[in-house]
């Protein structure tokens, strides 16, 4: 019973620092349930939607718009050992337990209500969505146009966030030859060390299972970061270039954005045809 009880206290944690989005409201009557999320001017999440009637339609998610009825595409949130990603789905048949959705109005639609409907088209429960759209946030500076700044050539524009696991550092430069090994990597605390971060992977370069040093120089770059899945942009104070094998910090950058004042869009994983297989961690 202890035991339990331990591990539901420590999944609720998990799960409580999890970002969605912008929650806009529930659904809860005799035909559906689920929990709404603006990601952004475009896109929503429905989270542990589960329906308790038959007669549901097979693709039951509209946008509404004025008196526009929007029928978006849906895609299922599904996490495989691979990692999370999205599948698309044509509908909603054969649905076991409560699903995860990323549903997508499209560019031109101004969404005012989001709904379920059944074999009909009548509209079984609505939420409104009136609250802000999450948008991405500009930006992190040290000083008027400066982002990062530190040792070894080491500078860049002020740091814009893309989505909550996504960091975007225009123009940076670094002369990464002349140092033993340098990452991005992204903590909290007051001391800037091999415990008290993460390293962070360079989109397009690394992968979640390779993230490798960067050893040429850089100059006048734009790099994308994204940080590592235990982390958000809510809860780190800091991003480094750090050398990890001496673990140096060559210049870092305080953070810190709170949820309740900036709301970004959540980090979204990719659509695929495929779920993406497990990879063990790869030396470089
Ligand atoms: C990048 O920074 C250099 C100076 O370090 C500056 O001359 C250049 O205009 C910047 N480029 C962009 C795209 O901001
Ligand atoms: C909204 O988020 C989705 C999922 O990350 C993304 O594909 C889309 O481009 C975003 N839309 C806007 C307007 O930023």
């Amino acid at each position: 019973m202890l035991l339990f009880l331990i591990i539901s206290v420590s999944i609720g944690i998990i799960q409580g620092s999890e970002y969605y989005g912008n929650f806009v409201g529930s659904l809860k009557n005799n035909f559906v349930q689920a929990e709404i999320y603006l990601i952004n001017s475009t896109h929503l999440q429905v989270l542990n939607f589960h329906a308790t009637t038959d007669d549901i339609a097979d693709r039951p998610f509209v946008i509404l718009s004025g008196n526009k009825r929007i029928k978006p595409k849906i895609y299922e949130y599904l996490h495989s050992a691979g990692g999370s990603w999205l599948k698309s789905r044509n509908d909603l048949q054969n649905l076991k337990g409560n699903g995860r959705f990323v549903v997508n109005a499209g560019s031109d639609v101004q969404m005012k209500q989001f709904g379920v409907v059944n074999k009909n088209g009548i509209i079984l429960a609505q939420v409104e969505l009136n609250k802000n759209a999450p948008k991405p946030f500009c930006c992190f500076e040290r000083e008027d146009d400066m982002g990062l700044f530190g040792e070894y050539g080491i500078i860049s524009d002020p740091i814009e966030v893309l989505d909550s696991r996504t960091l975007r550092v225009p123009n940076f430069s670094y002369e990464a030859s002349k140092t033993p090994d340098g990452y991005f990597y992204a903590g909290t605390g007051a001391t800037i060390d091999q415990n008290t971060g993460k390293k962070a992977a360079v989109v397009g370069r690394d992968t979640p299972n390779k993230i490798c040093a960067i050893t040429k120089d850089i100059s006048n770059q734009n790099m994308i970061i994204r940080l590592d899945e235990s982390q958000s942009v809510y809860d780190i104070e800091w991003l480094s270039v750090f050398c990890y094998q001496y673990s140096h910090d060559f210049g870092h950058l305080d953070l810190g954005l709170v949820e309740d004042e900036e709301l970004v869009p959540p980090y979204i994983p990719e659509i695929r045809s495929f779920e993406p297989i497990y990879e063990a961690i790869q030396k470089c």
